[in-house]
């Protein structure tokens, strides 16, 4: 008999179902008995416990939705050793019900903040095994996660949209793309929705270049722009400030997001109309694609093979095209940024996507 944990922590994505539903099917058709406890909102479910006991049927028919049957929130990492405001000691009470449960081991599907906690817990003696989240890509020791091939899809498919009226109105477009402090979303759907111009957090641009950009294209005949920003894309002068003045800098900051100051910079350095689409959190929504359905399934049905053969402390990634078990101590406390050297910035640059540098 195995007893066995699940919850959805953080930002919410496309195939957290998918994946949950591979451990389940897996752990299932093993032929040992399982009882499976569903943590409710993430870590907040674990430490107040309130959790809901699964069984197999509860994962029939999810494969493709979208969102999270158990719910998720955010519970910061950094107050995780404050107590709550009734003073109770969430790591203590987190470890309280692992033991009340008699779990053999808690399955966490979490990006970074979340994998940072699981780790802690499994320094704290619990049998954990993680699976990577966010349609950010931005994990360390995978080099994918499920929900972003999704997000790509969706924020391809705004950059799509866009390109139509763009042309012809002759005007400036700035898709704001997702992908907190990293730029793998903004990069995939930017090329894959042909943009002109990408700026990514990882290169700093230059205002100068951006519209160098803009008045060669016109000066050839192009009289639209496309460009996909990432909502973490930064100037080259912020990038220089320590993080505290970028913080101060923040306080007083007179637009909505990074895209409608560079759409302003633009419109004043050359008097073009420029227009902001921001799709936000649809690019979290909606059904995975098929990519992720499998890509799930296959790193679900891993997590239960750990945990059928007591593997304990790993996160199941994908690496160099094959699924690997990586120790949480390397995964927890890093971020996966982009490579401005990397072959596939490279090749944008030779396709003459302008970058900004
Ligand atoms: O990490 C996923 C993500 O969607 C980021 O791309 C984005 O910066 C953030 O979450 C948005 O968070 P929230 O849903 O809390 O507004």
């Amino acid at each position: 008999m195995k007893r066995i944990g699940l919850l959805t922590s953080g930002g919410d994505c496309q195939a957290l179902n998918a994946a949950m539903r591979g451990v389940v099917k897996t752990l299932a058709f093993s032929g040992e008995a399982v009882e499976i406890y569903g943590f409710l909102e993430g870590y907040k479910g674990l430490i107040y416990g309130n959790f809901q006991m699964l069984t197999g049927k509860d994962f029939s028919g999810i494969l493709t939705k979208g969102g999270t049957i158990l719910g998720s929130s955010r519970t910061p990492f950094k107050t995780i050793r404050e107590p709550d405001p009734n003073g109770l000691d969430k790591v203590e009470a987190m470890k309280q019900n692992y033991y009340k449960l008699k779990l053999d081991c808690l399955v966490v599907l979490g990006g970074n903040g979340s994998h940072k906690t699981a780790n802690l817990l499994r320094e704290e003696g619990l049998n954990i095994v993680t699976l990577p989240k966010t349609i950010d890509n931005d994990l360390w020791g995978t080099d994918m996660t499920f929900g972003f091939q999704s997000a790509v899809d969706i924020a391809t498919n705004a950059i799509d949209c866009i390109h139509t009226t763009a042309a012809s109105h002759g005007r400036v477009f700035i898709v704001e793309v997702m992908g907190h402090k990293v730029g793998w979303l903004t990069l995939n759907a930017g090329m894959a929705g042909g943009a002109d111009i990408i700026l990514v957090p990882e290169i700093p641009y230059d205002i100068n270049k951006v519209v160098d950009k803009i008045e060669e294209r016109e000066s050839t005949g192009s009289k639209f722009t496309i460009i996909a920003v990432a909502e973490g894309a930064i100037s080259k002068e912020t990038a220089k400030l320590s993080k505290k003045e970028q913080k101060k800098r923040l306080e007083d900051y007179p637009y909505p997001s990074v895209s409608y100051e560079v759409a302003d910079q633009i419109y004043k350095m050359t008097g073009k109309e420029v227009r902001v689409t921001v799709p936000g959190h649809t690019q979290r929504g909606g059904s995975p694609c098929p990519y992720d359905r499998v890509f799930a399934s296959r790193l679900g049905a891993e997590a239960g093979k750990l945990i059928l053969e007591g593997e304990y402390g790993f996160m199941v990634g994908y690496r160099n095209r094959e699924i690997v078990k990586v120790p949480l101590d390397e995964v927890a406390g890093k971020l996966k940024y982009l490579d401005p050297d990397a072959r596939i910035i490279k090749e944008a640059k030779l396709l003459g996507i302008c970058f900004g540098d």
